[in-house]
């Protein structure tokens, strides 16, 4: 897909979750490209007044100066004893609407607030749906930067490559919470997200995993024909 027209198809899908946002929200804010849409269009709405009241809880370092610049009132997880509404992007969605997320490195600060809310909303591009979670994108998952070699082996024997996420300047990617992140290919896709999860989650040394399984409510894709809106089923 052209870049351009991702972009615009992102923004669809922003705009559209703003139908979702009401006076006096306490607000998930995600992480990434499609949420830098949402936050642009959400401090626009603060500022005419047509929103009030509505604070953010941020999910990364990057999202903290993107709600800032655009004029948006924030407070930490805990702040509140309640978070209405998450908005958050994903690299895949599943027709379940389990997800792949963090290859905006945010993944275990996402996991903790959408944890928290009441609903979960994920807005993308429509190249985000996937059949099979794993097939277009790779798992991110963040791990502790020792004993790295025991992860790399236990995803290869689920059928999967994993590799330490580099920078362009050659230095290994560190999460806003000092650790270091494992991009894990799988050729034909993951076959048990779930029983994959289980297994990450009893893994000491992995800090979090990006399978997020039964966390949306509701995805809004944008589309060349227009946003589409999709509920969890189960
Ligand atoms: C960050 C994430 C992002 O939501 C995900 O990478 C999608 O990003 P983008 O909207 O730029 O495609 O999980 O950790």
């Amino acid at each position: 897909m052209e870049a351009s027209i991702a972009e615009q198809l992102k923004r669809q899908a922003a705009t559209s979750a703003l139908e979702h946002v009401q006076n006096g929200m306490v607000l998930g804010l995600g992480t990434g490209s499609t949420v830098t849409h949402f936050l642009d269009l959400l401090g626009d709405r603060l500022l005419t007044g047509e929103l009030k009241d509505v604070v953010g809880i941020p999910t990364s370092n990057r999202t903290t100066g993107e709600a800032r610049q655009a004029g948006i009132d924030l407070i930490e997880l805990g702040d509140s004893s309640r978070i209405d509404l998450t908005v958050d992007g994903a690299d895949e969605i599943s027709p379940d609407l389990d997800l792949i997320k963090g290859m905006g490195g945010a993944l275990l600060r996402e996991k903790m607030v959408a944890q928290s809310s009441d609903r979960v909303l994920i807005i993308a591009d429509e190249s985000k749906s996937v059949d099979r979670l794993g097939t277009l994108s790779p798992l991110p998952i963040e791990v502790v930067d020792w004993g790295i070699q025991g992860h790399v082996q236990f995803i290869m024997n689920w059928g999967g490559r994993a590799s330490v996420r580099m920078m362009s300047n050659g230095e290994n990617f560190k999460s806003d919470n000092g650790n270091l992140m494992l991009d894990c290919r799988f050729s034909d896709g993951i076959k048990e997200p779930a029983q994959l999860e289980a297994e990450l989650q009893a893994r000491a040394g992995v800090v979090e995993s990006g399978l997020f399984l039964k966390v949306a409510d509701v995805a809004i894709l944008g589309t060349d024909s227009g946003p589409i809106e999709l509920g969890r089923k189960s």
